[in-house]
């Protein structure tokens, strides 16, 4: 059964007008290991550790600038809201297809609550804490093209052509902001498109993105700004010693104009010094260490990196089940063709390699969960190959073999054919990665120990779930099978309600 709310009655949680304060016992565990003649022996502690969470639950008017927004992504965001918050039908050859959300964990899957007469009983994601309302978003951004957004859409080829003529005259006075274009960080092949750019020196640059930012929320009325990169994806920057890898280094070198500053960590230095949340979406390494450490200097919200929209995703639920099914995964092999814009720009050497960069190491720690099929150190063989193909525009295809060792020396082959429109699969995951970033900006923790409440670690590992490369902070464990992922965001928004996590133990009917 599927109710749409719910509230928590209990002794440890306090609803009152301006937040909701519970408290909550942390099961954890603490391990000991001696060595003992040579042997490490170990000792597990279970542990408690009482937290108190604090939600604002005032839900501010919301703004979301995009940097790319007339992009594939941006476009398809922006139209699909649009079609949300106006109630937009269209005719397909199959159907009459109405607006929604799908995709979305906050907007379009559900959680269970509890058992009810012998029925289990769900709820949406949305229903556990008071969030954004994504119809009340207003969008806005910068993009290197001038194109108006709903000429941007039809260039994209992503939604039906009814669709399309319905949205034009919401779309077509919105148009980007001049966005800082550098054409050594992306391919050569996008240098046509850009005749938006913002002129001056690196450090001009990002005083007019302050000034955009400033202009953006007052000429809005809005309370707060999230700002999210869904630009091209650029090569890597090249971390120097000296360069970027202290707050003062980078610093220094905005002043004198380095050419090894990204555009992306322009935005980005706009953003922290605002203390604006920056997401990044694209797999480049834009939080050189200089810029996480003034994000934590200054605690603002950053994360990423690059959406965990289809074939990575795919591969942190596949691995995780072949792995934890006791099966060793020996090779897997992902071909990409595309023919987007964004297959045009990886279709350049260097920004291809931040792609393989981050597509790559997403295995990692399901294969190190298991020593009893990997040696210290062994690991399958991972290829990962992107072709630009035009033809096939957005509609990407993903193509995938696993190869794994079975029982008695066998050998399992699965392979993956998937085809689907990128964007589509994108944009809903844009409009999760604002929400939540925004929602964790409204919760306060406090561990018992901890004299007074604070925020979350300005680096969002709250958000790996919709990121194929999590950021996280330096000393951090990266988790990316899904399931874990889902359940920590899950588990710490019923935390601060006061719910325990899901244990799926059903014991009651044992
Ligand atoms: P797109 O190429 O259609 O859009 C990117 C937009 O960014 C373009 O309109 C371009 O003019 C603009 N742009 C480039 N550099 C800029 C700058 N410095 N400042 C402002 N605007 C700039 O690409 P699409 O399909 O929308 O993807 C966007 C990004 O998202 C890509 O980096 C892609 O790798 C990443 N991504 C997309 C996924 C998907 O499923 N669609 C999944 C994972 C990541």
């Amino acid at each position: 059964m599927f109710i749409e709310n719910f509230k928590v009655d209990s002794p440890n949680v306090k609803y009152t007008e301006s937040e909701i304060h519970s408290l909550y016992n942390y099961e954890t565990t603490e391990l000991v290991h001696e060595n003992k003649n040579g042997t490490y022996q170990w000792t597990v502690k279970p542990k408690t550790v009482k937290y108190e969470f604090k939600t604002d639950v005032h839900v501010p008017k919301l703004g979301v600038m995009l940097v790319g927004w007339g992009g594939n992504n941006g476009s398809t965001l922006t139209g699909g809201v649009i079609a949300n918050r106006e109630g937009i039908s269209w005719a397909t050859k199959d159907k009459v297809q109405r607006a929604n959300y799908f995709g979305s964990l906050t907007q379009a899957s559900s959680i269970r609550v509890g058992s009810f007469n012998g029925e289990e009983i769900y709820a949406p994601f949305k229903s556990l804490l008071p969030m954004v309302n994504p119809e009340d978003i207003v969008f806005g951004g910068w993009d290197i093209s001038n194109m108006n957004l709903a000429d941007a859409m039809a260039r994209a080829r992503v939604f039906d052509i009814d669709l399309q003529k319905q949205l034009r005259p919401y779309m077509e006075n919105m148009v980007p902001l001049p966005g800082i274009y550098n054409p050594d960080f992306i391919a050569a092949n996008q240098g046509s498109r850009a005749n938006n750019v913002i002129k001056g020196t690196k450090k001009e640059q990002v005083q007019q993105i302050i000034e955009d930012m400033r202009e953006f929320k007052e000429k809005n009325k809005v309370d707060k700004v999230v700002v999210l990169w869904t630009a091209n994806t650029e090569r890597y920057s090249n971390v120097i010693v000296g360069l970027n890898d202290t707050v003062e280094n980078l610093f220094a070198s905005l002043e004198k104009n380095e050419a090894e500053i990204s555009p992306s960590t322009l935005y980005a230095i706009a953003c922290i010094l605002e203390n604006i949340p920056f997401i990044n979406g694209s797999p480049q390494n834009t939080f050189v260490p200089g810029l996480i450490d003034l994000a934590i200097q200054r605690n603002s919200l950053i994360g990423g990196d690059d959406f965990k929209s289809g074939q990575t995703k795919m591969k942190s639920v596949l691995v995780d089940f072949l792995v934890g099914a006791g099966i060793k995964p020996t090779s897997i092999v992902s071909y990409n063709h595309l023919g987007n814009n964004d297959g045009m720009n990886l279709s350049a050497p260097q920004t291809f390699r931040s792609k393989e960069i981050s597509k790559s190491n997403v295995v990692d720690d399901m294969v190190a969960s298991n020593g009893i099929l990997y040696e210290p150190g062994e690991h399958p063989d991972h290829v990962v190959v992107i072709k630009y193909v035009p033809y096939v525009g957005d509609s990407k295809r993903a193509m995938d073999e696993y190869t794994s060792e079975i029982f008695m020396g066998g050998t399992n082959t699965i392979v993956l054919h998937n085809t689907c429109e990128d964007s589509l699969l994108a944009a809903p995951i844009i409009l999760d990665l604002v929400l939540l970033a925004e929602l964790s900006t409204r919760i306060q923790l406090k561990a018992e120990a901890e004299g007074k409440f604070h925020s979350f670690h300005p680096v969002a590992t709250i958000l790996s779930y919709l990121s194929k490369a999590p950021l996280v902070p330096p000393g951090t464990p990266v988790v990316n099978a899904l399931s874990k992922q889902r359940a920590m965001l899950e588990n710490i928004m019923r935390a601060c309600v006061g719910l325990a996590p899901e244990n799926n133990m059903i014991l009651e009917y044992k």
